[in-house]
């Protein structure tokens, strides 16, 4: 029976964007937060991004200097020996790689309490899938931040094919008391966000690959034209164009559809190991990264 009792702490498996962005959420909220991540440099980095993302509320005045060290004091490192039996709810944010996240679901179903909600931020994978690895199929459930974690209003709440009605409830409750706004969708390829938004993306690359426009002019006309906040190349270097391939893959192979080929350009991109803003170099230059 999960419970998502605010009084214990959370759990959260990867220290990358999201994960460090989600461990930042759950901190500003008042939970304790564990966060596990095998790599230290990652596990660095990831507490440096929260130490910067915080420093930004604090430079415009949203959070005071004593609230900065109270968030930051509220996360710590899950330590190898740590007894994570008492974590109400596991957030899993590691890389999407299916045998990966099946390795984590099958160890978190091992080690937390019965009525601990197993969640995932996958962008992509299956969460019945995920599920299935597990011994308990009902508590397992799609958490799906998006990026930046801290900024960002939405939280896909995704529900597999024996996610229990009482998981999905615990969920959206722990979304609300993020301040995040929770949406329920079904456990389809890309879910809604990613199927809606990636085709529009991959359309924007093969706009540039035939020399429709220049990536300036196609993010100028999406920007202006449409009011979104970055154009869908600047978006695409924010997610990382690896993800992007990624996402795109899943939603043709699960929907045995080729309208959702990934755009040869991005390809190349990817095979060049320019991914975005993470590496310094995507559709555009970052100097700052
Ligand atoms: N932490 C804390 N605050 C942050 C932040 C961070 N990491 N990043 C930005 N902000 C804040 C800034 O401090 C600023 O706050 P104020 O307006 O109160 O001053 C505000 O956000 C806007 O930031 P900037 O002025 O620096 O820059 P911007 O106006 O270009 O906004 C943005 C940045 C919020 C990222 C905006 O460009 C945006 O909304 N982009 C679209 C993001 C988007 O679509 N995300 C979804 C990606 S898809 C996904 O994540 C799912 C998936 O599975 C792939």
């Amino acid at each position: 029976m999960p419970v998502a009792t605010a009084t214990r702490p959370v759990l959260v498996i990867g220290a990358g964007t999201m994960g460090s962005g989600i461990a930042q959420v759950f901190a500003a909220a008042g939970r304790q937060v564990m966060i596990q991540d095998n790599d230290e440099a990652s596990l660095k980095r990831g507490l440096a991004a929260i130490g910067k993302s915080l420093d930004r509320l604090v430079k415009k005045g949203a959070l005071d200097a004593a609230a900065r060290e109270q968030v930051l004091g509220r996360i710590r490192n899950a330590a190898p020996g740590d007894s994570l039996a008492d974590c109400a709810i596991a957030v899993e944010a590691v890389p999407e790689r299916l045998d990966l996240k099946k390795a984590v679901f099958r160890e978190l179903d091992r080690v937390l309490a019965p009525d601990a909600i197993l969640a995932t931020n996958t962008s992509s994978i299956s969460i019945t899938e995920l599920a299935a690895a597990t011994r308990s199929p009902s508590r397992v459930v799609g958490m799906h931040f998006m990026n930046p974690v801290p900024v960002m209003q939405l939280v896909e709440v995704v529900r597999g094919l024996e996610t229990s009605e009482e998981t999905v409830r615990a969920t959206m409750d722990v979304a609300l008391a993020l301040g995040k706004t929770p949406v329920v969708v079904e456990d389809r390829p890309g879910f809604v966000s990613n199927r809606v938004l990636l085709p529009m993306i991959n359309e924007a690359v093969f706009a540039l690959q035939e020399g429709v426009a220049t990536r300036e002019a196609i993010d100028t006309v999406m920007k202006l034209g449409m009011n979104h906040p970055l154009g869908p190349l600047a978006l695409a270097d924010l997610i990382g164009l690896d993800v992007c391939l990624d996402i795109m893959e899943v939603l043709q192979r699960g929907f045995g559809d080729d309208k959702y080929r990934p755009c040869p350009l991005l390809r190349t991109m990817v095979a060049a190991g320019r991914l975005g803003r993470k590496v310094g170099r995507g559709f555009y230059e970052y100097l700052d990264s």
